[in-house]
Order: C-alpha cells, then structure tokens, then sequence
C-alpha cells in the first residue's frame, strides 16, 4: 500500500514563497511512489475554536465544519508537511485556527503533562518562508518564532519530527537552490 503525505499550504499565496516549498516536497514524494493530498487552508471553512474544551474528552471538535475533514487525513497520514509564511513571528491565523481546532485530535489531557493523541509513527516537516534576510530570521525571532509555533502542535501530538526548513528573503516563487537541496535531503 502508498505512503500517505498530507500537504498543508498555510499561505494565501497558492503561487508565491511558500508554496514553492511545498511543492519541492510534492515532486520528492511523487517521484517516491507517495499517494500525496494538498489541503489550502484558505479554501476551507475553519471556524474559531470557541474553547469549550469538549473535545479533550471526546478527541473530536463540535463544530462540523471543514476542520473534520481535517482531523481525519491527519490521523491516516504516514507525512505531513506544513508550509506557512512566517507573520508578525509567527503563523499565520488560519493555521493558529487549525491548530485550536484540532487541540482533541493532537492530545488529551492528565493531571500532569498531555498525552499524544497522534502516532510517533507518524512524521512531520516544517516549512516557512520570510521576508527577513539570514541570520537575522533567525536571530531576531521571525522564522524561529513561526516554527516554533508549529512544532509545538506536532510535538504534543506525539509526531516525529523530521526538520524543519526557512526561506530567507523569500521573493516571488523561484526557490534557491540551496533551500531546495535541504527539503529534498530532509525529505529522505
Ligand atoms: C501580515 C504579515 C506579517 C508578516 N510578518 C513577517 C515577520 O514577522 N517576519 C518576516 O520576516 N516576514 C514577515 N512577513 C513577510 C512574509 O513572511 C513573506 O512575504 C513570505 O515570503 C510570504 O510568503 P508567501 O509568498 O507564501 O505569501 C509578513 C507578511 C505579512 C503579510
């Protein structure tokens, strides 16, 4: 049976940095024999995370929208690459959106730290680009701060991390080569 990769685009740019990256990684797992989906989150139907908190009981949100079909190529991923530009240091809202929605699918509560609810089985790849130059993306916080964040979500879903890759002054789609040859190597 395919491997599964769940491509997440956290860009309003379908065509811009962002999912330049992404699509390097689609080429690596398509010439892999990888069955790939691609969600764009800005074409779904997200909304906010009201924080009743029931699904860290039930592992599912209330709210049926766009967010349950969401959940659930998430849990039957083997990948999943999220690629979001980096804003204010951060992501963007909508994959902050996503990730409040999905707090039951990634973990349930305990009287101490949160158990994963996903599988360490399961592997993820972070992906950002910035406006920032190298190395002040990273030492001034921006790329860091937007990875940080989405390895916070994967982390305590109980995924294992493959790495994570910036494209620094990001400019248009054509994507450096050397940014190019770390996905492909991480992707591996
Ligand atoms: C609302 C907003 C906030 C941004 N914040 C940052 C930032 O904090 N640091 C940074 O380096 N670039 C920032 N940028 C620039 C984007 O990260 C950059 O343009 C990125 O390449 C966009 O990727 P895209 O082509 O997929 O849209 C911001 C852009 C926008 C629109």
């Amino acid at each position: 049976m395919k491997k599964k990769l769940l491509a997440i685009l956290g860009s309003s740019h379908e065509n811009g940095a962002t999912a330049s990256m992404l699509q390097c990684v689609l080429k690596s797992a398509e010439a892999d024999g990888w069955e790939t989906s691609i969600l764009v989150l800005n074409q779904k139907q997200i909304a906010f995370c009201k924080g009743c908190r029931t699904c860290i009981r039930t592992g599912k949100c209330v709210i049926d929208d766009d967010i349950q079909e969401i959940a659930g190529l998430l849990k039957s991923c083997d990948r999943v690459v999220l690629a979001a530009p980096t804003y204010w240091a951060n992501v963007p809202a909508v994959v902050k959106n996503m990730f409040d929605r999905l707090l039951g699918t990634a973990m349930e509560e305990t009287a101490t730290f949160p158990r994963a609810r996903l599988s360490s089985k399961q592997e993820y790849l972070l992906l950002t680009a910035c406006h920032t130059p190298f190395p002040f993306s990273w030492l001034c916080g921006q790329s860091k701060g937007a990875l940080r964040a989405m390895n916070e979500f994967f982390k305590t879903s109980g995924m294992r991390r493959m790495g994570a890759v910036t494209f620094p002054s990001a400019k248009g789609s054509e994507l450096p080569p050397k940014v190019a040859r770390k996905i492909q190597r991480l992707w591996r």
